[in-house]
Formats: C-alpha cells, structure tokens, sequence
C-alpha cells in the first residue's frame, strides 16, 4: 500500500462556507480569495467548486489569474497587487482581469493602452503596507478616468486588525474609506474577519478568504460557533508501534524522555509534507477516534505520538486536523495561524477531492 498521507478537500464545505459569507453580507458581492493555490487547497479545484454560485476570484498576481483563465474559469478575477509591469497590464486586458492600483507607476504603465479595464484604487487606510493615501485618491482616480483603457473606478482597502473584535484600529480605519464617501464609487474593505464582526464595512464586494477554508478568521472565536465547517482533513497513518521503558527517549535530540511505560506511535508524516516541525510536544493528534499528544521532535517523513492511553493498532489513521480537530487548536500549539499550516503542505501530499 502506498504512504498514506494526504489532504482530503470537502467542496461541499467550502460552498456553505461561501454561502455563510454571501449570507453575512447580503447587500456585497463575495469575491472568493483563492490566492496561493487556493490557501493551498487546490485552486482550479477549489474555483470549479465555487464558480457555479460566486462572484468572482481574487488573487494575488496576474501569473494566478492567468492559471484561473487557462483552467477555463470564465468569472471576474481582481488581482490584489496589481500588475508588475506594462506587459502585464496587457495580459489584464486580454484576460478581462480586474486590477488593483496601488502606485502611480501602476497608472503610468496604462497610458497607452486601449480596452475595457476594471479598476480598484487601493485605500492606505492605515495599515502601511500597499495603498495611495486618502488625499491622493481623488487625483489618481481622475487620472484613470482619463485613460482610454478604464471602464470602472472603485476603492479597496485592507484592515490590519479585524481578527480582534472591538480594537479601536478598525473603526479607525473605517474612517478613513468614510471620509472618500463623497466620491461615490464602489467599495470593498472586508476580509473574513470584517465580514463577520463589521457589518459597517461590507460595502459593494466582500472578500472572504480563510473563513471559505473553515479555519476562525476571529481570535478567540471557535470556527464551529461561527458555523463554518473545514474543508481540510490531513490525514496519514500508524506505520510502527512500540513501548519504550521510563528513561528511553524518542526521536533527534533527546526531547521526549518518558517517565514510565509509554506506547509511541510512529505516524507518516513530517515537515518534508508540511507539518510543522514548530509543533510543541503535547500538540493533538487525533488517532483512533482520540486525542493523543505529540512527544519528541517532528522529524521529515514522521512524528511521534504517545498513545499509551487508547487502542490503537498498525495502519490505523491519524487526522492531523480537520475532521474531529480544529487547524486552528493545532495552530497554536505551533505558534502559527491556519494560513500558513494550510499553505506549506507539499507536494508529497495527495489531494483527494470530495464532493465535486
Ligand atoms: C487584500 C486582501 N483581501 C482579502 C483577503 C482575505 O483575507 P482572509 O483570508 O483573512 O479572509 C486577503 C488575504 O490576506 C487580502 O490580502
């Protein structure tokens, strides 16, 4: 039988977790982000699944959207960094993507061209990352207006803190876009967290990314509270089997040293398939239907787990999260969020797809 490793992706899920967003904001279009191969669950996968009920997609980089053409995916594509050079802004206008801008050269590289552009000025709102500032807004979307190739002017902007409810920088923020009320253009500022706990900020699209993915987007928040059901379940299997004595170790450098008899499963699968090697001993790990704690170091094709106090035989299957344990509890045992979990699973892993 071949390594057992793999990420079993629910569509069926990750279509009520769009659903719950569009729901939340029922007055907003929902772009689904799928950036990064779909937060590493599959994009063209994950596309297919939504493309009979979404908006549309956003991505990060024109390369993304043009693999969201390619694969035939036909809905309006936003591209969240907008182009990297002239020639991409030809690629947009061939492909029919929308583009963001975020800095003058942006609008220079279109002054030439002719078509039909869909653009979304970015807002910096406050979080100092990408973004024309509020003054500026007025100015550069007269400029667009004037070139030959812009069919649409709208504003986005990024919140920094909205997976903590209640912090003052989100209302801050939200000031912000307000003040460029008076220019009436379509709008969109939410991410997952904003779509849940801002209702203020659903403006004309929502951009709902890690809620599709069933993870909490809200620190503190459980994803089942929320109604959001994962879509990931990382799954391997029992390859070995043995008890060790009090004072025998496990694994690189001695970390577990067990203090009694102690039966240590041996799991396939290790930080060469993604899994953290960050995982703090005691991180769940769910074997025969139970939690069992992580002992010694994660090593690249295997773990080790203490299953001393259940049942557990040869070939048995360990769910690394998803189905009976939360990415987000195993998260923090790595000190980490569930993006990044989600994103740096391998290539080793086998995608299987449920629900199509
Ligand atoms: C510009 C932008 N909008 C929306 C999202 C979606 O965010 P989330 O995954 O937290 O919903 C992201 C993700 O980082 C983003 O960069």
């Amino acid at each position: 039988m071949a390594r057992a490793t793999q990420a079993i992706i629910n569509l069926h899920a990750l279509r009520e977790n769009y659903q719950l967003a569009k729901t939340s904001a029922a007055n907003s279009r929902a772009y689904a982000v799928i950036k990064a191969n779909a937060y590493g669950h599959g994009v063209l996968q994950v596309a297919n699944a939504l493309s009979g009920m979404a908006d549309g997609f956003a991505v990060t980089c024109v390369e993304e959207a043009v693999e969201l053409r390619q694969g035939g995916i036909l809905l309006p594509v936003l591209v969240l960094e907008g182009a990297m050079d002239e020639q991409e802004c030809q690629i947009a206008l061939d492909l029919d993507l929308e583009l963001v801008v975020h800095q003058r050269q942006q609008v220079a590289w279109l002054k030439d061209k002719t078509g039909s552009l869909r653009i979304w000025i970015k807002v910096d709102s406050g979080m100092h990352r990408l973004g024309f500032a509020g003054a500026e807004v007025p100015a550069v979307a007269s400029d667009l207006r004037n070139l030959g190739c812009v069919s649409q002017v709208q504003l986005m902007s990024h919140f920094a803190c909205a997976d903590e409810e209640g912090h003052a920088f989100n209302d801050y923020q939200i000031q912000q876009m307000q003040i460029l009320a008076p220019m009436k253009l379509p709008w969109s500022m939410s991410n997952s967290a904003a779509i849940l706990s801002l209702p203020q900020a659903h403006g004309d699209l929502i951009r709902p990314g890690i809620m599709l993915f069933g993870s909490s987007p809200l620190q503190g928040r459980d994803a089942s509270d929320l109604q959001l059901s994962h879509v990931m379940t990382l799954q391997s299997n029992v390859i070995a089997l043995h008890t060790i004595g009090a004072g025998e170790s496990v694994g690189y450098g001695q970390t577990f040293v067990a203090t009694q008899d102690t039966t240590i499963a041996v799991v396939a699968i290790g930080y060469g398939d993604g899994y953290p090697r960050s995982a703090k001993p005691g991180t769940p790990v769910v074997i025969a239907g139970q939690k069992c704690p992580l002992v010694g170091r994660v090593s690249m094709d295997m773990i080790t787990v203490d299953v001393s106090q259940c049942q557990v035989k040869l070939g048995d299957s360990a769910t690394l999260w998803g189905m009976g344990l939360s990415v987000d509890e195993v998260a923090k045992f790595c000190d980490t969020i569930s993006y990044e979990l989600f994103c740096q699973l391998t290539q080793r892993v086998k995608f299987q797809y449920l629900g199509r």
